[in-house]
């Protein structure tokens, strides 16, 4: 009888280890093909070869990368070589990619940096970073300093409530809304949660007075961003939905509305000249895990307009099979030129 029960409940345990493989195939969009979209004076960018994760643009046209990420899972073309943020002034007729110094005292050989977010307060530009420092998450603030192309590291948040963090918001100069991509921190766990699919990721906000959970039961929540008035934008990756959250004077969150996409949303950015949402995609994001240079995963920029309305704007901006740019992540938008970066491999200029 025993051993009837314990068959049944061995039986029942991989019937739904199976059905959680299923939906975790349809969550990475395992078998979407893409059909390419070029857009005109398309160059990939000198210097970058190990990953653009994140990309953000200051008003004046200076960009900001964060390169070399090193994520549990994902494949890296430099896995020795620890990472660094590039600036490149979009105003420059010919563009390149600069290294920034970072200030004595800070670990760069552990600098592992995810998603970052630039903050003009006072006429001091900060930096904020996500770091997987020997894959533990932390925020480190920095200032820029452009006479001499240099960040002064000003400190390094670790906190209960961030335990892996994933991408971050700046709203003030020592406060930011972030994205936790799980909730364990243990990548035995991390992993495990992301199987049986627990929804258990969140919005954090953080201040030095306060910190607090804004958001809460995102299959994998990804990128965020806010827009000009008062609306947050998160990107529930494996969900494949943007969610739309309004913020209220004390910081806290509430829902809005939430769209549904047929792709992995990855990072949202905002064009500042119309409003529209632009989300650096994974139309195939199991290609992302293994790895296979004759199969490479593929690129996806989506623009989205009006987000309020009830039938928002969809178009595809830019797609390719990977035989240009292999798994996209994010897009930004300066005039008319966009900056696409990716998880491990290029960055990708173009005009629109
Ligand atoms: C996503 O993009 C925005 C704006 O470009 C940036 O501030 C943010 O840190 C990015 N995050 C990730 C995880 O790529
Ligand atoms: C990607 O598309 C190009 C042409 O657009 C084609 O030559 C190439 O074989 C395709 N690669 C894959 C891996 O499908």
């Amino acid at each position: 009888m025993g051993r009837l029960v314990a068959l049944s409940l061995l039986g029942i345990a991989l019937a739904l280890l199976g059905e959680r493989f299923l939906a975790l195939r349809n969550r990475l969009k395992a078998s979407r093909e893409v059909e390419s979209i070029d857009l005109p004076n398309c160059h990939l960018i000198k210097g970058i070869e190990t990953g653009s994760e994140d990309i953000d643009i200051l008003p004046n046209g200076l960009a900001f990368f964060s390169v070399g990420l090193k994520y549990p899972g994902f494949h890296s073309f430099a896995p020795d070589k620890p990472g660094g943020i590039l600036i490149m002034d979009l105003n420059d007729e010919n563009l390149r990619a600069l290294e920034l110094r970072i200030s004595r005292g800070f670990n760069l050989a552990s600098f592992n940096p995810h998603g970052i977010s630039t903050i003009d307060s006072d006429d001091t530009v900060y930096l904020f970073v996500v770091n997987h420092p020997e894959f533990k998450s932390t925020v480190e603030i920095f200032k820029f300093e452009e006479e001499d192309n240099s960040l002064l590291h000003l400190k390094t948040i670790q906190h209960e409530l961030l335990p892996s963090v994933n991408d971050i918001i700046a709203v003030g100069p020592a406060h930011f809304y972030a994205t936790n991509d799980h909730y364990f921190s243990d990548p035995f766990l991390k992993y495990l949660e992301v199987y049986v699919n627990l929804h258990w990721t969140n919005v954090v906000y953080y201040s030095p007075n306060e910190v607090k959970v804004v958001a809460e039961g995102f299959d994998s929540a990804n990128g965020i961003n806010i827009s000009p008035d008062k609306y947050i934008y998160v990107a529930d990756a494996l969900a494949h939905e943007i969610h739309v959250l309004e913020k209220h004077p004390n910081m806290n969150l509430t829902q809005l509305k939430v769209l549904k996409l047929d792709t992995v949303v990855d990072n949202l950015s905002i064009d500042p000249s119309s409003g529209d949402i632009l989300i650096g995609c994974h139309p195939n994001a199991q290609k992302l895990l293994i790895y296979d240079p004759n199969n490479p995963p593929s690129s996806e920029v989506l623009r989205i307009q009006n987000i309020l309305l009830e039938k928002p704007t969809v178009t595809t901006v830019y797609a390719n099979n990977g035989s240009v740019l292999q798994g996209s992540t994010v897009a930004s938008v300066y005039e008319r030129k966009l900056l696409i970066g990716t998880l491990y491999h290029r960055a990708l200029y173009c005009e629109l």
